[in-house]
């Protein structure tokens, strides 16, 4: 069994119904993971959404129980803490106030200038990037965070060490709009991963290492 599936965590929510499998993101989603549906026309149309949603975005998306998955999965994932950590995604950095209350090191990584801005400065150095591509060498991690993020399978296996974890959390679950449910990510990443699945608030979290 590549995924071991843990305890559901404390107070499970039922996440709000914001999207459907026929979501346009969650097209895009599966385009990128499974097809390398990626060109800079679509990374400038996904970075123009994404500076337009930023001012509004930690208010409506920065709530303790859709972020309960990234602080369970750094908990019980099996990840190692004290390493170096990279969260790609970051945003306004909801979920990197939590990955660096709890790991030693991080850097956080987002394509829209405009989530960047709205991020705090303090908690981990913000690198405007696209994940397509990562201005980073090869094996330099020993975690990627990932939430409601776009999958890049063959750059997030380039820059994770070997053994390194990948950490996978939809906030809204089945219902998060940049979806892959824990099969499907297996099923994108090159090569044999495998690793720990839990439902925790009112999403889940994947945390999975390549198999060499
Ligand atoms: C749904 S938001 C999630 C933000 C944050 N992780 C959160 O949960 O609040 C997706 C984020 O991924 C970023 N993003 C999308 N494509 C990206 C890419 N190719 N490289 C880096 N960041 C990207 C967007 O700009 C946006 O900030």
């Amino acid at each position: 069994m590549a995924l071991r599936q843990l305890d559901d965590d404390d107070g499970l929510v039922q996440p709000e119904d914001v999207a459907g499998p026929d979501h346009p993101m969650r097209t895009v989603t599966r385009e990128v993971a499974f097809e390398r549906g990626w060109s800079s026309g679509r990374a400038r149309k996904v970075a123009e959404l994404f500076d337009g949603l930023a001012p509004g975005w930690s208010a409506t998306h920065g709530d303790p129980v859709r972020l309960a998955p990234v602080r369970d999965g750094l908990l019980r994932g099996d990840v190692e803490r004290g390493g170096r950590w990279l969260e790609l995604g970051s945003g306004t950095g909801n979920g990197t106030r939590i990955l660096t209350e709890l790991v030693d090191r991080a850097v956080a990584v987002d394509l829209s200038a405009e989530m960047l801005a709205n991020a705090p400065a303090g908690p981990a150095p913000r690198v405007r990037a696209d994940a397509s591509s990562l201005p980073f060498p090869t094996g330099l991690f020993d975690g990627i965070l990932m939430v409601n993020m776009l999958l890049f399978p063959e750059e997030v296996d380039r820059v994770l060490r070997p053994g390194g974890r990948l950490l996978w959390v939809n906030t809204l679950g089945d219902r998060t709009p940049i979806h892959l449910s824990p099969p499907e990510l297996l099923d994108a990443l090159p090569g044999s991963w495998s690793g720990l699945t839990a439902r925790s608030g009112s999403g889940f979290w994947v945390s999975v290492a390549r198999q060499r």
